[in-house]
């Protein structure tokens, strides 16, 4: 496995693969849904790269880039192991050598859901994936449908700008008590951790949305939506992080 920082360096290196390259873009702190991306990856094509990069366009909280786990000892020999043969890991300088003067927006979905209360959130993705997406010139790219509307954005962008490259979703994977694998699970406090499990179980009832959001009120989280729409509840919490003051916010979806 090659690890490459240097985007020049990695599109000299590009020039010489085989077309049918498998990419997962992600931030680090990998855990087993990343791994699960990876493994299909790198059994579903010729190469697979992992790209690692925090993208601080898509943070509009300081405090949450600045909280974003980092493990990259860890992550390097998880992606090994998944079968991975190049990591990208780009600095700002390189991928944002525009000073993020050009931005890729979607106007609409991207509004609602997690981008209601995270503005710009949605632009910084897209704009990152996009970028990503033209330097590394994948055939297939992988991403994970616990974070479904960035799904549903990423693989709409793709159409809307005929890009050559397959969105390919992938299930969530969940601890064995249930809450979605998340890097931000790693900053949860103890109780926290263990109260986060009643998240999934309480959205998967059978109930209204508005049912659904007294459940987990009751339940002691703070909710920021639940919200039923593309055939999927989605909601998200807040509940508490593990340094004193420190919140933590979390996604989920579920079929409906
Ligand atoms: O899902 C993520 O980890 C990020 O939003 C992504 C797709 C890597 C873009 O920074």
């Amino acid at each position: 496995m090659k690890v490459l920082s240097d985007l020049s360096q990695w599109q000299d290196l590009r020039r010489g693969l085989p077309s049918e390259l498998g990419f997962v873009p992600t931030m680090g702190a990998l855990h087993e849904g990343h791994l699960s991306l990876l493994r299909r990856s790198a059994t579903e094509n010729k190469i697979s790269v992992l790209s690692i990069y925090v993208n601080p366009t898509q943070f509009n909280d300081p405090k949450d880039l600045q909280n974003y786990p980092d493990t990259l000892q860890q992550d390097l020999a998880a992606a090994e192991q998944a079968g991975v043969d190049f990591v990208l890991m780009p600095k700002y300088e390189q991928l944002y050598a525009d000073g993020f003067r050009y931005q890729v927006t979607e106007t609409q979905f991207s509004e609602k859901l997690c981008g209601r209360n995270r503005p710009g959130h949605f632009t910084g993705v897209l704009t990152v994936v996009m970028k990503l997406l033209n330097i590394v010139r994948p055939q297939r790219a992988y991403f994970g449908k616990k974070d479904y509307q960035q799904y549903l954005l990423v693989r709409d962008m793709v159409d809307a700008f005929f890009m050559p490259v397959d969105i390919v979703g992938c299930d969530t994977v969940r601890e064995v008590d249930g809450l979605a694998m998340s890097s931000r699970n790693l900053n949860l406090e103890t109780s926290a951790r263990k109260q986060a499990a009643r998240f999934y179980e309480i959205i998967r009832a059978p109930l209204s949305d508005a049912e659904i959001r007294c459940q987990l009120n009751d339940a002691g989280f703070q909710v920021d939506y639940v919200e039923s729409c593309h055939g999927r509840r989605f909601a998200a919490i807040v509940t508490r992080g593990k340094n004193s003051g420190q919140t933590v916010r979390l996604i989920d979806n579920v079929a409906i």
